[in-house]
């Protein structure tokens, strides 16, 4: 039997690979980027891509692929794909929710623990031999019963909230809607958030509704004892106030897992030491990596068997 034609975006990890070389006959995207560089025959053909959600994926990719009737995005983030010209053209997406929660709330609270004890500053003064030169290293600020403020009460911002509770915090949020959780104060401005708290860890959707909306406003109210966590998208904050900010200490650090130009950041942000940089990584386990490529196959699998998918956006 001839297997599903798909076109794949990115590499994936070999435990990635074998499953799905041997369910479909997987093609990568030419390294041109362009669909151009890929015969016309073949092109026809594809019925699916397995996405990974890194660049945009927009009307002239679609096109160029008359027979595509899915995306399968690989992360639970879909900002990039252009969903409702894929809904026009009857093109369905996928996502892969749930699965990666866990990891991107640990890695968030990580951060958020690393930022206000400055656990990276202290390891490099003990391997700097600033310890026995200089003396103790400074003292640091207390996080347990400070008042937190997440952005955005999906999954991961609650996944965020169950575990900073147990550290006596006070859970402040922002959402579009109140959730029924009496013991977080709600609130539906941002900046009238920030007044009431010392942290900010953002883990709202990106995409057009979004952008910005961690203004310079929102940063300036936060104030110098501010952190920021950011585990969302670079485009939900104003990356450029954020700099200015951090460079006058107006704000007392950011933890930043997502950049407004990955991964070409921003080279000012590699001159401040008080941030906190990783390499958008916080879905990046093996366990939960593999539970995201198998949602992707599951979701690739039901398309071609004309099955309901298992995790649709559109
Ligand atoms: C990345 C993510 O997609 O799930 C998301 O929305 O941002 C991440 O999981 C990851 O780099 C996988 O490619």
């Amino acid at each position: 039997m001839t297997k599903p034609q798909i076109l794949s975006f990115e590499t994936y990890d070999e435990w990635d690979t074998e499953p799905m070389n041997k369910l479909f006959d997987v093609h990568p995207l030419p390294a041109s980027g362009s669909p151009n560089d890929m015969p016309k025959e073949l092109r026809d053909q594809i019925t699916a891509f397995a996405f990974r959600g890194h660049s945009a994926l927009g009307p002239s990719l679609i096109d160029a692929f008359p027979n595509l009737g899915l995306i399968a995005n690989y992360g639970v983030g879909y900002d990039t794909i252009d969903v409702a010209y894929a809904d026009s053209k009857g093109i369905k997406v996928t996502n892969t929710p749930d699965v990666l929660t866990n990891d991107v709330a640990d890695l968030a609270v990580g951060m958020l623990i690393a930022m206000s004890r400055d656990i990276v500053g202290a390891s490099t003064w003990v391997r700097d031999g600033k310890w026995a030169s200089t003396g103790s290293f400074p003292i640091q600020r207390t996080l347990s019963g400070a008042n937190v403020g997440i952005v955005g009460m999906g999954r991961i911002g609650r996944a965020i909230a169950n575990r900073l509770q147990p550290f006596d915090m006070h859970i402040h949020y922002y959402s579009r809607t109140q959730k029924d959780t009496p013991n977080w104060a709600y609130y539906d401005d941002l900046v009238a958030l920030a007044n009431d708290v010392d942290i900010l860890m953002i883990a709202v959707s990106g995409g057009p509704d979004t952008i910005n909306i961690i203004s310079r406003d929102v940063l300036q109210v936060l104030g110098s004892d501010g952190l920021v966590i950011n585990s969302a998208r670079g485009t939900t904050l104003d990356e450029e106030a954020l700099i200015d900010l951090l460079q006058k200490h107006q704000l007392r650090g950011a933890a930043l897992d997502v950049f407004d130009s990955e991964p070409n950041i921003d080279p000012r942000l590699l001159t401040l030491d008080n941030v906190l940089l990783q390499p958008h990584h916080s879905s990046g386990t093996i366990e939960t990596r593999k539970q995201m490529g198998e949602l992707q196959r599951k979701n690739l699998i039901a398309f071609h068997a004309d099955e309901p998918l298992v995790t649709p956006v559109n």
